[in-house]
């Protein structure tokens, strides 16, 4: 019954835990106290603190984390007919675009939803979301380039600095370093490092705030649990 709770949207699964064992969940008009209650959505009728649980798959929220592989764009339709992210989850019938952008030829860490409110506050520059990216450049990048990128580089849409920038791996013709940015401009990485001469071999997206692509192979994705959602919109609105 808890995860039944937690799937229509209305809490997670350990809240909802808590509202049962508080006396607030009736099935079939009886209050239910204690967890691991079977429910069949067709048939019972669940009600939380005297409201009726509605359990609609048309309006159901999904949010998903998909990793994405190099050479699929992430845009919900495309004149010249490249794959599409929308192709890697093809069984939903729900419409879920990705939150954002990645480059054709950045991989990682994309979200794809169909709530609107979820994807507009994690888009939104003011909650300032941890973007982490991980970056292979060509040439040797070196503790000299480190420094005036962490000053920050002015771009034509304005000056852009990191939150962090580190150095993995230095040599002769290929670099490696992360760097976390919280805005999500335009190209704004590889920009970046073209502002210091560098050009972008490989780049992807390793971090969302907390989330991270453990356990989801590239091309595949996972729904993202209440908990992580709830997370998520703390973070955007705190109090
Ligand atoms: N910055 C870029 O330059 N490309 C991306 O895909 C994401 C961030």
């Amino acid at each position: 019954m808890q995860k039944y709770i937690a799937d229509c949207g209305l809490t997670s699964r350990r809240r909802a835990e808590a509202l049962i064992a508080r006396g607030l969940v009736a099935v079939n008009g009886k209050i239910v106290s204690e967890p691991g209650v079977k429910v069949d959505p067709e048939v019972d009728q669940v009600a939380v603190e005297g409201k009726r649980l509605e359990f609609n798959p048309a309006t159901a929220k999904i949010t998903l984390l998909l990793h994405k592989p190099v050479g699929y764009v992430s845009t919900m339709s495309d004149p010249q007919n490249r794959p599409l992210v929308k192709d890697l989850y093809k069984n939903f019938k729900e419409r879920l675009f990705p939150v954002g952008r990645l480059d054709i030829n950045t991989s990682g860490l994309l979200l794809c939803t169909n709530d609107g409110a979820l994807a507009n506050q994690l888009m939104h520059p003011r909650y300032k979301f941890e973007k982490e990216y991980r970056i292979t450049v060509n040439g040797k990048f070196a503790e000299k380039d480190l420094k005036l990128l962490r000053q920050g580089v002015e771009l034509e849409d304005g000056f852009a600095k990191p939150l962090r920038a580190e150095l993995i791996r230095s040599e002769k013709r290929r670099s490696l370093l992360t760097l976390v940015i919280a805005e999500g401009r335009n190209r704004q990485v590889r920009r970046m490092l073209r502002a210091l001469d560098f050009q972008v071999a490989a780049l992807a997206r390793i971090r969302l705030a907390f989330l991270t692509l453990d356990g989801v192979k590239k091309g595949a994705w996972r729904r993202l649990r209440a908990a992580e959602l709830e997370r998520l919109r703390m973070l955007a609105n705190p109090e």
